[in-house]
């Protein structure tokens, strides 16, 4: 990440959602009431209806609707949103429940930048429904993962991650709830790791000394 913890400079973090947006509202409450050096800039949505753009509106934080029926190709869209992040200047790109498959050029524009959420403990149960997944597998544990995003679906390097355990009386619901809980905790606290430690990839792995 180009801008980190040093003298005053703040990170710029730009999200993308396309539904509820609650690691949306946990980015935005930890980056302005805690030591998180960071601000989110930008919130872009493929979803005009999207509960993440309208919080966003509310907190005063430019929120764009980019429709993909818009753009003739998926890479036309992926460009159209590179504008967009590039235009706020953003130095981190943080994926919140953003549903659309990245074209290579994003990840790549962004490489080292991007990070995403997933509700399990990868790699286990990628894609959809991780929650449902881990229930059908029949896992004591499961949880959440903050990553890198490469080119893959949910595989890049994993910068931190919490367990979560399945009690045998859980739903979808229930389950999804506990880990969501922790993905509140975690996504900001990556975002904080970044900005505090020293850290490298190295193969698969994210190393992190203190400075
Ligand atoms: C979260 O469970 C996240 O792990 C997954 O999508 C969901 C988004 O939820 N990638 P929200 O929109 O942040 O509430």
């Amino acid at each position: 990440m180009p801008e980190r913890s040093s003298g005053a400079a703040r990170l710029r973090v730009g999200v993308l959602a396309s539904g509820r947006g609650s690691n949306l509202r946990a980015l935005v409450v930890a980056t302005r009431a805690s030591g998180v050096r960071a601000d989110v800039v930008v919130v872009v949505s493929d979803r005009a209806d999207a509960d993440a753009l309208a919080y966003a509106r509310v907190e005063g934080i430019p929120a764009v609707h980019l429709d993909p029926r818009q753009h003739p190709t998926r890479e036309a869209h992926d460009k159209a949103l590179i504008g967009v992040l590039d235009e706020h200047r953003v130095g981190l790109v943080c994926l919140a429940g953003y549903m659309r498959i990245l074209t290579p050029e994003l990840v790549r524009h962004f490489a080292g930048r991007l990070l995403n959420v997933h509700p399990a403990l990868l790699p286990a149960f990628p894609g959809l429904h991780a929650p449902r997944q881990a229930l059908d597998h029949g896992v004591r544990v499961t949880g959440a993962t903050v990553h890198f995003v490469d080119e893959g679906v949910d595989t890049g390097p994993i910068v931190l991650q919490a367990a979560v355990p399945v009690h045998d009386d859980d739903s979808v619901e229930t389950l999804s709830a506990r880990i969501l809980e922790q993905e509140h905790r975690l996504y900001p606290n990556a975002v904080q790791m970044l900005l505090e430690r020293n850290w490298r990839v190295e193969g698969r792995r994210v190393l992190a000394a203190a400075r």
